[in-house]
């Protein structure tokens, strides 16, 4: 993109149009080939290998990574593809640090490499000071943030909180899936490393499952490129393909959803049958001046805890005429979901119980679908309890 075409819509509707060399093509087209012809005995063409690099993979890497202003990334397979790529910058029982309530797989793939030997985990509540400071004294070489936070919505601070795991000696990697870059670009508030999960809002449309992680400056992309071609976690082409061409629309959509969504939240929040909204969009939400802070927007996502039995919880989720329950988010369409038995299974009911997930949560990615629609079908969802 030229340099005077700065925001991030117009990088994403011009990521890498009209790069064909071939036919000129304006979009760039699909390159499924696993294996690239080498011009003559010791040389080599950019690409010799479809699992260390692939032209529709690289325009996406950089495309997200140039959005997150990092140096380079890696397209994944998943979403933990990435993290788990990450966790490759460690050595053998080094210590990381992750947040109590971090997505239920995050918490999962930490736990098994922990018992596999491959590192030390603790789990600490990062809005804690008393438990940050016991976790920096005890010198971890990962600082994972998850802010928002899955399911609850929780925001730290990331400058501070980085700029204080970077001083203990740690890498900060920050997984900012649920707000993409058109809303937080935690590289730019300190972090070294950023991962996705490519399957919620940066591909948006619940058709494929990828990742990336991107790291600030050169060396750790490099590191990561050696890794993601060592291991073979790289993203396919196809997938890549399809994920710039819904990345083409980010923008458009966040501000939409991120509409409908405070529209949900305000909705629910002033409703008898719910307890508690998590949103930073709201004003009283313990994140609301730190999002206004990080953030430009408070997303698209939301949680709220209603007063109903397990039964009851069933008969609202499933009376909704608009509302998927499935797990996943941002996506074009609106999902529900019970983190307690769906996205966050995989934690003990203990780590579920201090991380404040509760039986009667739900979680909303609010989608494209008219603000009016989504509403009436809520009124029809509380009018089953
Ligand atoms: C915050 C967060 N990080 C990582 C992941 C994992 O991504 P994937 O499902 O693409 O492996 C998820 C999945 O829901 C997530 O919500």
């Amino acid at each position: 993109m030229p340099p005077e075409l700065k925001s991030t819509a117009t990088a994403c509707v011009t990521a890498h149009l009209g790069d064909d060399p071939g036919y000129g093509a304006v979009i760039p087209p699909l390159y499924l080939t696993s294996t690239y012809n080498f011009p003559a005995l010791d040389q080599m063409g950019p690409y010799d290998y479809g699992r260390g690099g692939n032209p529709n993979r690289n325009a996406l890497a950089q495309t997200i990574a140039a959005l997150e202003n990092g140096a380079g990334g890696v397209v994944t397979s998943s979403g933990m593809a990435a993290i788990d790529l990450v966790l490759n910058l460690i050595k053998a029982d080094d210590l990381v640090i992750a947040p109590h309530d971090a997505y239920g797989g995050t918490h999962r793939l930490l736990n098994s490499r922990q018992e596999q030997g491959r590192l030390r985990v603790q789990f600490i509540d990062q809005n804690n000071p008393t438990a940050i400071n016991k976790a920096l004294a005890a010198k971890p070489a990962l600082f994972l943030i998850e802010s928002p936070s899955n399911p609850l919505m929780r925001l730290v601070d990331i400058k501070a909180l980085g700029m204080a795991a970077k001083a203990a000696g740690a890498l900060v990697v920050c997984d900012n899936t649920f707000l993409s870059p058109a809303r937080q670009q935690p590289l730019s508030l300190g972090a070294d490393l950023v991962v996705h999960s490519t399957t919620k809002f940066l591909n948006g449309h619940s058709d494929v499952v990828g990742g990336i992680a991107i790291a600030k400056h050169e060396a750790l992309a490099e590191k990561l490129n050696w890794w993601a071609n060592c291991t073979g976690v790289t993203g396919a082409p196809f997938d890549s393909y399809l994920t710039l061409r819904g990345l083409r629309t980010l923008q458009a959509r966040m501000d939409i959803q991120e509409l409908n969504a405070i529209k949900v939240a305000t909705f629910l929040d002033a409703h008898h049958q719910v307890s508690k909204v998590y949103y930073p969009g709201l004003p009283g939400d313990p994140g609301y001046l730190l999002a206004r802070q990080q953030q430009s927007g408070p997303g698209a996502l939301l949680s709220f805890e209603l007063n109903a039995n397990h039964e009851a919880l069933g008969r609202f989720v499933q009376a909704s005429p608009l509302f998927q329950l499935a797990e996943s988010l941002g996506g074009t369409e609106s999902l529900i979901c019970h983190p307690a038995s769906m996205t966050h299974r995989a934690m003990s009911e203990e780590a579920r119980q201090t991380a404040g997930i509760s039986e009667s949560l739900l979680r909303i990615s609010v989608g494209l679908e008219a603000s009016a629609d989504q509403l009436q079908a809520l009124r029809t969802m509380f009018a089953a309890l």
